[in-house]
């Protein structure tokens, strides 16, 4: 069994705690405390036959913990870039978000742009966010933590990503 290590990176409060609650224990919580240091689980699937461990790095989105998020980069197979689709100073800051992850991984990590809270009143359209990450060579996916909509295929999605570019 392949075991990928994947970290979900973004801004405080975009939801990426929440994203990992719904796809390992299959619940929503309306106010969980913001992650403190860095949080991680474990997830099997199955693609196309193979069997995959997803070893799933949660980061602390608040800038005290910058440093300590950013040091899980390094050693990932592969990234959950998370923004909030209902604020737009969370899609602003992506640019920043993938430069410091770049700077760490170099430009072929696989990352997946994830615009959650789909649930709620968009502030950024489709089309946008596609383009941008289309320009940024990033996958991208929208996705509510709180329906679970599209949170299992995010995953799948990342983790056949990784699994393609382990056959290179
Ligand atoms: P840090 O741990 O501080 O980096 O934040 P985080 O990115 O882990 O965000 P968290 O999962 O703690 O969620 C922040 C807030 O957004 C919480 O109040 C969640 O209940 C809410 N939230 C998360 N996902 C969704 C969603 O899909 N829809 C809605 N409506 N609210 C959500
Ligand atoms: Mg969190």
């Amino acid at each position: 069994m392949s075991t990928f290590r994947i970290v979900i990176a973004g801004n405080s409060g975009v939801g990426k705690s929440s994203i990992l609650m719904q796809y390992t224990d299959g619940c929503f919580l309306d106010g969980p405390p913001s992650t403190i240091g860095v949080d991680f689980r474990f997830k099997h699937l199955e693609i196309g036959r193979r069997q995959i461990k997803l070893q799933i790095w949660d980061t602390a989105g608040q800038e005290r913990f910058s440093a300590v998020s950013a040091s899980y980069y390094r050693s990932a197979n592969g990234i959950l870039l998370v923004y909030d689709l209902t604020g737009r100073e969370t899609f602003e800051s992506i640019a920043e978000n993938l430069k410091s992850i770049r700077e760490i991984t170099g430009d072929s990590l696989p990352i997946v742009l994830v615009g959650n809270k789909r649930d709620s009143k968009r502030q950024i359209s489709y089309q946008d966010a596609y383009d941008f990450a289309g320009e940024q060579g990033l996958s991208y996916m929208e996705v509510s933590a709180k329906t679970g909509e599209n949170v299992h295929v995010c995953f799948e999605l990342l983790a056949s990503l990784v699994l393609e570019r382990c056959k290179d």
